[in-house]
């Protein structure tokens, strides 16, 4: 080893003894006849000091060496004069006898500390540099130690980690596929694997029993800041399982988490919410549940008044904003303009202030003092409070009221990042109707099973089946979901055909798993999580690329290795492909 120590390790204790550190030069202070160098690794920082009166020669050679040089120094450890307490090493330093320019530096294109000029483009064109700062290297030491911990739980539980292959055919979880050419066959692709679903399947019929993989998936959709084109699941499958065997699995390893990584003792077990509740109370399948501010339908109250808006619509509904009845004017006009905007989707908002004197509201002509209690007494809303309503189509206007509903969070400071309040979300409709296509989508994947209770509805009302499926949410984000899965050739045939596959479509692309499950398929099921997701949550942040060594941008580029790049016309033809339009 050229070193006997890292940059993060010296004490006190080590005082006088004789050392050999390497690493970079952070910064370095001359102040005429001292220079102090602080030397980074991994591990820390250590400062260096060079005196011109004991060794002029070495401190003529500290004061060369820029930002970012690669050196290497042997000294001395000294007890400091100025102590700097904020730091591990801050007691000490090394009085420097040999110095090596182990590599030296152009100037960095940002400043490589705590806080860097670097601006968010600059600096993941260079990422490597980026990645020299404490908090960036931060999140991903954290990412390792929380797949390591994902790993030891796993392991304990039985779970064998499998890997299953990365060139394969399309698997439906929703995206495009990204593709991969084949050269030996003309005009035949390979698609990357959305996820490892149908080999997780296979692997149950094969009796690995309990698998896992963290593995990267590749989806071709919009970015933003909580998704990536390729990314990490925690993907797992069980067989001889029902669904609360998995919930408690998976409970079992977010609790370990919890510990392991926060410090943070879960008692109890995670609530349920179905998907019906959740989208009634909350207006989304994905509640953040670290504050209330429930969504409350008081369509039957306000329709039929005379207020021409409220009378045509399908559904009115509001929140109870606690203390909220001081809002001026202008930020009732900001939160109007908020809901109005186009990805939101409402109309206007009414709002409703509670004084015990009098009752103000934005539709005080169309209603009674009396008819505004009401409304108050089933939103639970007491005096000095303020009640936002929205109206319209039902689905839209609860998607309106989650939303209105997060930023009165935000605004309120009800989001502690500190504060983790996860909960399972179940019973997802199985299917989805989608106006396009004119046909039913799978909402989790085909591959997943119907509650029993709801086979009659097959025939019937398909809409209204609910699927053996579930997610784990976590402060509103989604870290993960799964179900326990169609294991009958039949019942899968019956899931195709309602998916408008032909039985030629379904044998060509599932004929594989169709086969496999003439052999003898277990009962089985599993979930998977979005690793960088979850990762994320606990880090603190908004953006998952902070969590992820390489990432893309929200285009979907990596901006260091400058890709998707063209391909050269020697590539295109060896693939049999041409570029149709630039
Ligand atoms: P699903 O599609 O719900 O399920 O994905 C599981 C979890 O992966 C995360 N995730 C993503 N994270 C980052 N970037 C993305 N583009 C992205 N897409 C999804 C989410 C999500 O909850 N095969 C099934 C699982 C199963 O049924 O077992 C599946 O992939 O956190």
């Amino acid at each position: 080893m050229l070193r006997t120590h890292t940059c993060g390790e010296l004490q006190l204790s080590s005082r006088e003894k004789e050392v050999t550190l390497c690493g970079w030069v952070q910064k370095s202070r001359d102040l005429g006849g001292m220079t102090f160098i602080d030397m980074r690794d991994r591990y820390g920082i250590t400062q260096l000091v060079f005196n011109m009166e004991t060794n002029a020669g070495l401190y003529n050679k500290a004061r060369k060496i820029g930002r970012e040089f690669v050196i290497c120094a042997t000294g001395i450890v000294k007890e400091r004069s100025n102590k700097n307490l904020n730091i591990p090493t801050g007691e000490i330093e090394i009085e420097v006898k040999e110095l090596k320019v182990l590599n030296p530096s152009d100037v960095p294109p940002f400043t490589i500390e705590e806080k860097t000029d670097g601006g968010e483009e600059l600096r993941m064109k260079y990422r490597y540099l980026d990645l020299r700062r404490n908090p960036v290297k931060k999140n991903i030491i954290l990412r390792y130690e929380m797949a390591r911990e994902v790993r030891k739980y796993l392991d304990k539980k039985d779970f064998i980690e499998i890997e299953t292959p990365v060139l394969i055919k399309s698997t439906p979880e929703g995206a495009r596929d990204f593709v991969v050419p084949s050269r030996l066959k003309a005009g035949e692709f390979y698609a990357l694997p959305q996820s490892p679903q149908t080999f997780k399947q296979l692997l149950m019929i094969s009796g690995f029993d309990k698998y896992f993989q963290l593995v990267k998936c590749f989806r071709d959709e919009d970015y933003r800041a909580d998704r990536q084109p390729e990314f990490t699941q925690i993907d797992c499958e069980m067989s001889f399982v029902e669904r609360d065997d998995i919930l408690k699995t998976f409970e079992g390893l977010a609790k370990h988490l919890f510990k392991k990584i926060r410090d943070f003792d879960y008692t109890g077990a995670f609530p349920r919410l179905s998907y019906s509740e959740a989208i009634e109370k909350y207006g989304t399948d994905k509640p953040d549940t670290r504050f209330g501010m429930l969504i409350q339908d008081i369509t039957e109250l306000a329709k039929g008044k005379g207020f021409k808006l409220f009378d045509s619509v399908e559904y009115i509904g509001g929140i109870c904003v606690k203390g909220g009845a001081g809002y001026s004017r202008k930020e009732l006009d900001t939160l109007t303009a908020f809901v109005r905007k186009p990805q939101i989707g409402a109309t206007g908002l009414v709002y409703v202030k509670l004084n015990s004197d009098a009752v103000k509201s934005s539709v005080d002509k169309f209603f009674t003092r009396e008819e505004l209690d009401k409304w108050a007494a089933n939103m639970k809303g007491e005096n000095g409070d303020l009640l936002l309503v929205l109206a319209g189509e039902r689905k839209k206007t609860l998607y309106a009221l989650s939303k209105l509903r997060l930023e009165m969070g935000k605004q309120l400071d009800l989001m502690d990042k500190n504060t983790f309040t996860p909960l399972w979300v179940v019973d997802f409709p199985l299917l989805e109707w989608d106006d396009e296509s004119q046909k039913y989508h799978a909402k989790h994947h085909p591959f997943t099973s119907a509650i029993k209770d709801d086979f009659h509805l097959f025939k019937t009302d398909p809409g209204k089946i609910r699927a053996n499926a579930y997610d784990l949410v976590i402060n509103g984000v989604e870290i993960g979901g799964g179900s326990i899965r169609i294991h009958d050739k039949q019942e899968q045939a019956e899931m195709f055909r309602l998916l408008g596959f032909s039985h030629e479509e379904a044998e060509k692309q599932f004929g594989f798993l169709m086969n496999a499950f003439r052999y003898g398929a277990p009962p089985h099921g599993g979930i998977a999580f979005g690793f960088d997701r979850w990762v994320t949550l606990f880090g603190g942040s908004n953006s998952i690329r902070d969590y992820i060594a390489f990432p893309k941008n929200t285009a979907g580029r990596d901006v260091m290795i400058d890709t998707p790049s063209a391909l050269s016309d020697e590539q295109l033809g060896e693939l049999s492909l041409k570029v149709v339009n630039k």
